[in-house]
């Protein structure tokens, strides 16, 4: 998507410098940064510590991560020790899974001579795939907003409330509930987008917003605590998420915080869809408490980030000194909350047939989940 003029994608490999080049979004939106990643550590700390982040740009990150390993080191012992460290970067996006197996299902039948080139292959065809993926997840959302654009008087914008960031950044490039409004716009369809802060490290306040002002889509940011509200009053047609780790059976992770949007969507008739690539799919699972959701420090509870006056960019602590504070990162909607899940192959029912019917050449797979 667009920064300025210039075609960006949240990761890349710069041929010149032989380097992968991340955004790193912890300045965001205060200063555009672009950083170069080389070493395990780098890759490592660039997933733990959120310079990247959205499941499918983990995932991303991870697959780069393991190429540029191995380009140093092709042997097994390597290849092993970097899935190992990357693998425990963050528990919850099941695409980091899904990615650093694939990567070791390409390299490992390999002789050692061969993995580096086709593990940059791999790489990019995640990329490329995610891509892919989230363009045709854009276009079956579009097909909903549309619907519900017929309905509204007078070309009344459609008015779409996200949580946290599952946009651009987040993945490669489109991102996932992001897709479908930048499609909506690019179609004429006028949309307006209610952007939750999201607490406590404010990815809408700090990235989905700056998205949608990059893009011109009419947008407000709304503290955490509004969408009920907002729903009540019928301002919200739409609800779309992202998601961590959606189950077979369609319990869906994604940010804190979710979970009661989707409880105020069912409570007021409001239409709660999830934004759902296939790598997120994790077959292996149905009941979504059995999702490892990761518990986060307590600074990220304690302090907010922001621009000063003088535009320098720093951290400031909301809370009596050392106030001890509980950190999940992740909730989970139970299926019988969600409208529905846009996937790159359709929408379907939150539910194990709802999944299989678009993906069934998983049965077997979802049946021991
Ligand atoms: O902790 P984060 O910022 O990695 O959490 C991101 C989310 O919860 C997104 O909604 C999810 O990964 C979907 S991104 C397309």
């Amino acid at each position: 998507m667009k920064v300025g003029d210039t075609h960006y994608r949240s990761i890349w490999f710069d041929e010149e410098a032989q380097v992968v080049r991340i955004i790193d979004q912890r300045w965001l939106p205060h200063e555009f940064r672009v950083v170069a990643l080389e070493t395990l550590d780098d890759f490592a700390t660039a997933i733990r510590d959120m310079w990247v982040r959205g499941a499918p740009l983990i995932g991303a990150t991870a697959a780069w991560g393991v190429a540029m390993l191995v380009r140093e080191d092709a042997s097994d012992a390597n290849l092993a020790s970097t899935v190992e460290v990357l693998m425990a970067t963050r528990p919850t996006a099941v695409n980091l899974r899904w990615a650093l197996a694939r990567m070791r299902e390409a390299l490992e039948p390999l002789p050692p001579e061969e993995r580096w080139p086709a593990a940059r292959a791999e790489a990019q065809a995640i990329c490329e795939e995610d891509v892919a993926i989230n363009e045709a997840i854009g276009e079956h959302g579009l097909a909903l907003i549309r619907e519900i654009a017929a309905g509204k008087p007078g070309g009344a914008p459609v008015n779409i409330l996200t949580h946290c960031n599952a946009g651009w950044l987040a993945t490669v490039d489109w991102g996932t509930a992001t897709a479908p409004i930048y499609k909506a716009e690019a179609a004429g369809i006028a949309v307006h987008v209610w952007v939750d802060e999201t607490r406590p490290r404010n990815q809408g306040a700090h990235l989905t917003a700056w998205e949608m002002a990059s893009h011109g889509i009419s947008h407000h940011l709304i503290v955490d605590n509004a969408g009920g509200h907002l729903m009540q009053r019928g301002q919200v047609d739409l609800v779309i998420v992202g998601t961590d780790r959606t189950t077979a059976c369609g319990d869906v992770a994604n940010k804190i915080g979710t979970y009661l949007k989707a409880l105020a969507a069912h409570d007021n008739g409001v239409p709660f869809y999830v934004a759902l690539p296939s790598p997120t799919i994790d077959w292996t699972l149905c009941d979504g408490k059995d999702i490892p959701i990761e518990e986060r420090g307590q600074d990220e509870v304690r302090k907010v980030w922001g621009r000063l006056e003088d535009g320098a960019v720093t951290q400031v602590t909301i809370c009596p000194y050392n106030t001890p504070a509980a950190n999940p990162a992740f909730d989970v909607t139970p299926a019988k909350y969600v409208s529905g899940l846009i996937t790159e192959r359709g929408v379907c029912a939150a539910s194990r047939e709802g999944l299989l019917s678009l993906f069934p050449e998983r049965t077997r797979e979802a049946a021991n989940g």
